[in-house]
């Protein structure tokens, strides 16, 4: 069955706009070939759109994104604001579009792929077979939580970590339910040795569990799955936290991949997805079309696989990256000085993955 589909792009700063047109790139790719409608519109966001806009988030960019079926972002955060609050910095404008949009289960996998585990500074045997899909809460905890402020005559400054039950329940069901489909063990991860909120976030992802008596549950300390993520990743199938904790072990988890460039995301359970690589802006390498495009087009994957409903297509992308990556064409930050890698630029390594993918797919279907 053919699909109609609005998308949003929010290239936004950085590298986010030179790696967003490879992901509709392959879009487009996958919509000629399957006889797919997939119509694209672009707004600004971050730094560019203070610029341009006078806000990280302009109205026009909020009513876009609701207007549409999905969003597609590349990046926020550029050096140029690093003195204003952060109220005020390009991080608002995105932390607003995934209020705006009202996801909460922030999708994350991290694979070690053939190919690239010898690129992780880990031991290739520790890395290789790890496949871990990271579930983050992305609307509360320290990131939303009030009160908030730096009491500048005070000296004193303070965020709060709050989590409501039903927030925490309805994350972990996502958790739950994602088990369900892989290999059936979720590891929740929290502080409940010191704070309050990781107490009441364990008890009521245990209270969860027994509706799920098929999936095993194990709690981890924050402090201790930082280092068991990097001395046993293939232990870890569906991992469960909150906001912060998420964000910092996702960074971490880019080392079993062998670079931050390949980890994807989607944010589920909103009015309209979010669909965003888990890397930053990265300013030291924007412009140069050195960037890695394969976070953002194995982001796109999951937009096919989560917002389009084309599991096939979805993993005819993920499929067309494992080949590319198996022919060793590679942007820089996955060659790690290895002189039989062949360097490609973003547009090269994305023109790959089109190339594979269109050769791949039975010529009946390009019609
Ligand atoms: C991420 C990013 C964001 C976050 C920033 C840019 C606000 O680091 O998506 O992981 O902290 O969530
Ligand atoms: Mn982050």
């Amino acid at each position: 069955m053919t699909k109609k589909l609005k998308i949003l792009i929010l290239g936004g700063d950085g590298i986010g706009p030179e790696v967003t047109a490879e992901a509709v790139q392959t879009l487009r790719v996958v919509a000629d070939l399957g006889g797919h409608d997939f119509r694209f519109e672009e707004k600004p966001i971050g730094g560019v759109a203070i610029k341009a806009k006078g806000s990280p988030l302009p109205d026009e960019t909020i009513q876009a994104a609701l207007g549409s079926d999905a969003v597609l972002l590349g990046a926020v955060g550029s050096n140029e604001f690093n003195a204003l609050p952060p109220s005020q910095r390009p991080e608002a404008g995105l932390l607003k579009i995934r209020a705006e949009l009202g996801g909460f289960a922030n999708l994350r996998p991290s694979f070690a792929w053939p190919g690239l585990t010898g690129n992780s500074p880990l031991r290739p045997e520790v890395v290789e077979g790890a496949d871990i899909l990271f579930v983050r809460e992305l609307l509360g905890g320290l990131y939303f939580g009030r009160p908030r402020e730096w009491d500048k005559d005070n000296n004193a400054a303070w965020n709060t970590m709050r989590y409501t039950r039903d927030e925490v329940t309805r994350v972990a069901r996502v958790a739950f339910e994602l088990a369900r489909k892989r290999r059936k063990r979720v590891t929740s991860v929290d502080k409940a040795n010191v704070l309050e909120v990781s107490q009441l976030w364990r008890a009521t992802v245990t209270e969860l569990a027994q509706q799920y008596p098929d999936v095993q549950l194990e709690h981890q300390y924050v402090d201790a799955m930082a280092m068991h993520l990097m001395n046993v990743p293939k232990n870890f199938d569906v991992v469960l936290t909150e906001n912060l904790f998420g964000d910092i072990l996702s960074d971490e988890a880019g080392v079993i991949t062998g670079s931050l460039g390949m980890l994807p995301s989607a944010t589920l359970g909103g009015k309209v997805n979010l669909y965003e690589p888990v890397h930053g802006s990265a300013p030291d390498i924007a412009g140069k079309g050195i960037a890695n495009p394969l976070g953002a087009v194995l982001t796109a994957a999951m937009l096919l696989r989560y917002s389009a409903g084309l599991e096939e297509e979805a993993a005819a992308v993920e499929a067309a990256v494992k080949q590319v990556i198996a022919d060793g064409a590679r942007t820089a930050d996955l060659a790690r000085g290895d002189k039989s890698v062949k360097v490609l630029s973003t547009q090269e390594v994305g023109g790959q993955v089109r190339n594979v993918l269109a050769a791949r797919t039975p010529a009946h279907a390009a019609r």
